[in-house]
């Protein structure tokens, strides 16, 4: 029987990143104190290192994506590594090679870490699981099940802007069921000790009653609006909705959609996030989304810079283990 994937070595430190789940908040924050290093303001050049120097980075994406594959690209090639963008549904998978072999024939070109993106549960770990010892495998986003290095992005930009998390209430709201975004953020988030986590969203877009322990449920978004520090946006996440959208839009948009009016609930110095990609005018207006309150695009900055924090980690830890 395949042993759990140990994705910290015997020092602690990263050797994949699968997951958030039993991730020590410890390290979190070193991710995020490091990601902070890479930050720079809008208009400036880029901060570059040569963390990577000498690297191969493959990002492996069979679902779409545009904020985590170009900013994991950018990543590595700011820290000085080879990229090789493997778009998966124009490769040999569609003539029947496996994930397996595919990963193995880009081993054998020096390929040190694989980001990868896929809809298919455990196909990540299992990958982790079969690489060789020199190898790193990080998700890009697996299935509905996990986001991670989504959720230290929305954790980094949280610490930022509230200055930590004690005492914080964090709403997340809309297809919180079929979310990745959640799942990581609720771990994350609950690690990192945030006061409250609140979950609003219609009965069949609410998760299971064994998930997202510790959290509270609203049907109403009124009422898990109300004092909120934080304010999470979700998109129906229809490509993993079997048949067609049960929901009515219209009716969806008018009790779930966040508008200035019904964010006033919040408290005045509330933020709004979204992962991000946004339908407009179904769970978000425009007015909110580009509006003082949102960090919408603090997001994606940030999620450049913790990908290179991530990385930076990885191949740190990877010339401890050899030294
Ligand atoms: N937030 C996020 O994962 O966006 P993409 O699907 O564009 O990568």
């Amino acid at each position: 029987m395949t042993q759990p994937l140990q994705q910290v070595d015997a020092s602690g430190r990263l050797r994949h990143l699968v997951t958030l789940d039993g991730l020590d908040a410890g390290l979190m924050r070193e991710l995020m104190a490091r990601a902070r290093a890479y930050l720079c303001q809008p208009g400036q050049l880029a901060v570059h290192g040569d963390d990577l120097r000498g690297w191969t980075v493959a990002n492996l994406f069979s679902e779409p994506s545009t904020r985590t594959r170009a900013s994991f690209e950018l990543a590595a090639l700011r820290l000085g590594a080879d990229v090789v963008n493997l778009d998966v549904m124009l490769s040999s998978r569609v003539k029947g090679e496996s994930i397996i072999d595919t990963i193995y024939t880009l081993e054998a070109m020096q390929v040190n870490v694989f980001v990868i993106r896929d809809a298919q549960p455990g196909i990540v770990e299992s990958v982790a699981q079969q690489v060789g010892e020199h190898v790193s495998v990080i998700s890009g986003g697996e299935a509905h099940i996990s986001h991670p290095t989504q959720g230290l992005l929305d954790a980094l930009t949280i610490q930022q802007l509230k200055g930590g998390f004690d005492n914080l209430t964090v709403t997340v709201v809309g297809d919180i069921r079929h979310s990745r975004v959640a799942r990581s953020a609720h771990r994350a988030l609950t690690a990192l000790g945030i006061a409250e986590l609140r979950l609003v969203a219609p009965e069949e877009m609410m998760p299971e009653s064994h998930e997202f322990q510790g959290a509270r449920r609203f049907s109403s978004f009124d009422e898990g609006l109300a004092g909120a520090d934080v304010v999470m946006m979700l998109r129906i996440q229809k490509e993993r909705i079997a048949g067609s959208v049960p929901t009515d839009i219209g009716r969806y948009s008018e009790h779930y959609g966040l508008t200035a009016a019904r964010l006033a609930r919040a408290k005045r110095d509330a933020i709004v996030m979204h992962p991000g990609p946004m339908n407009r005018g179904v769970e978000i207006t425009s007015e909110v989304a580009d509006g003082p309150q949102s960090v919408i695009r603090r997001q994606v900055a940030n999620g450049v810079a913790m990908r290179m924090a991530v990385l930076a980690h990885i191949a740190e830890a990877r010339r401890r283990r050899a030294s």
